[in-house]
């Protein structure tokens, strides 16, 4: 039932610097063979999967998604999301805590657990609080999270203002070896903003959301990292000086790593001006998207592009692009914050920050990021399988022999179209249908069993 041999494939592992034509065995739900003995191996009769034409790599990870379950299961579940996942060829996700209620206790952890072991398509792995009700009051227990399984904790959504007890934070997550994930926003230079403060805020009439509140929480985060030996984690960087910041505390040989989402290292603020003045602002920075006939027109004011933190200048967006191609960034990852239609549909102001980004994130990824020449296909996937693995100490992201036969299988170069009718997420609040898209998952296997098989 969960044995497979995939042939013909390009298998791909940056965990074991694997690159070359092989087939693969899967096994029991484990990985059996790799190269030429895979084949060999193989007992008659076992299922076959061409994958001609196809990279064959570890399955993708997501360290950054909200689920949604429990409290807000209108916008997404644990089986909607994790659908979504699957077809966006990840096998497993990190599901962040500003759920109702929050998942700042051992109990809330082992109800994820549990409703995803009957539920969930893919493997669901939970983010604790760092503190309780996300309020950045008093911390979580932070030790008692750990013993309940969490992987990181964060107060994702949101971000601890006090310094002093992301400090404690910081002390406790190094006792239990977990790393902190952290939300960088400055309260006080954000304050209600809602748009990156810049030309196109000002031109627009919407309040602004300077790129230094994120990276004074950057500045913040590497200093106390320094003081306390956590391993500290900076998420969704939007601004050049958050990559700056982050480079900087790499060269001095601090555990501070850096993920990116699609959406910010593919657009900018001109989105919000509307479909016209952003291709012809800055339609050039996406790549291959130069004259295309075929584009999707979208309104000034579209809350399709409403993000926290939001889409920044061209030159921040270039600097993200920079920064996932020297190394400095070192994890890719969504952010897939669904929300309801008719949370959406109102004005600009008053609709929630958040887009969906899991069925589009690898083939976003390639365009910007490989098929531009910034990253060879190893290098990419290290960052959706080993890095965030080793970040998080997951059993995962790699194709040795023994390890869970968790698998994705994309042809690099198949062109397709993101629609809203095909989502798998119970949310429409992608603000890419309608792109004609470079990159198709073709199979997600977990556990050696296929969660999602391309159609045609
Ligand atoms: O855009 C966002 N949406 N950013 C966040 O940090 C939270 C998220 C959400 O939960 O909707
Ligand atoms: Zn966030």
């Amino acid at each position: 039932m969960n044995s497979l041999l995939l042939t013909g494939g390009r298998v791909i592992d940056p965990a074991n610097h694997l690159d070359g034509p092989g087939d693969l065995l899967i096994l029991d739900g484990k990985i059996a063979a790799v190269g030429r003995e895979a084949a060999d191996r193989a007992p008659a009769g076992v299922e076959h999967l061409d994958a001609r034409g196809c990279v064959v790599c570890p399955g993708l990870i997501d360290m950054h998604v909200h689920l949604r379950e429990p409290g807000f299961t209108a916008k997404e579940t644990i089986a909607t999301g994790t659908a979504a996942a699957a077809r966006g060829g990840f096998t497993s996700v990190v599901c962040m805590p500003n759920t109702a209620p929050v998942i700042d206790s051992a109990s809330t952890v082992a109800l994820i657990h549990e409703r995803a072991a009957r539920q969930a398509s893919v493997n669901v792995f939970v983010a604790g609080a760092i503190t309780r009700n996300l309020a950045g009051e008093e911390l979580a227990g932070i030790g008692a999270l750990k013993r309940a399984g969490v992987v990181a904790i964060t107060d994702d959504g949101h971000c601890v203002q006090n310094n002093e007890l992301m400090r404690r934070a910081m002390e406790y997550a190094r006792m239990f070896d977990l790393p902190v994930l952290d939300h960088c926003q400055d309260y006080s230079l954000v304050t209600d903003g809602v748009a990156h403060e810049g030309y196109w805020s000002t031109a627009l009439g919407l309040r602004g959301w300077p790129a230094a509140g994120e990276a004074l929480m950057v500045a913040r985060d590497i200093l106390l990292c320094e003081a306390t030996g956590a391993r500290v984690h900076c998420q969704h960087l939007s601004s050049a000086d958050s990559v700056a910041l982050v480079r900087e505390a790499k060269r001095r040989g601090l555990p501070v790593t850096a993920e990116a989402c699609p959406h910010h290292f593919t657009l900018t603020d001109a989105a919000l001006a509307g479909s016209d003045k952003f291709w012809a602002e800055d339609g050039r920075g996406v790549c291959g998207m130069e004259g295309r006939p075929d584009l999707p027109a979208w309104p000034a004011y579209d809350t399709h592009f409403k993000v926290n933190p939001p889409l920044r200048s061209a030159a921040d967006r270039d600097a993200l692009l920079e920064g996932l191609a020297d190394g400095t960034i070192d994890i890719l990852c969504t952010d897939h914050a669904p929300h309801c239609g008719f949370e959406k549909d109102v004005e600009f102001d008053y609709a929630p920050f958040g887009v969906t980004g899991l069925e589009t994130a690898l083939a976003l990824a390639l365009m910007q990021l490989h098929h531009s020449g910034r990253l060879s296909l190893p290098e990419l996937i290290a960052k959706f399988t080993v890095a965030p693995a080793r970040l998080l100490g997951l059993n995962k992201g790699t194709l040795s022999v023994g390890a869970d036969a968790d698998v994705t299988v994309f042809d690099p170069d198949r062109s397709w179209v993101f629609t809203r009718e095909a989502t798998a997420s119970k949310a429409v609040n992608s603000p890419f249908y309608g792109w004609p898209l470079r990159g198709r998952v073709v199979a997600t296997i977990v556990g050696g069993r296929k969660t999602h098989l391309a159609s045609g």
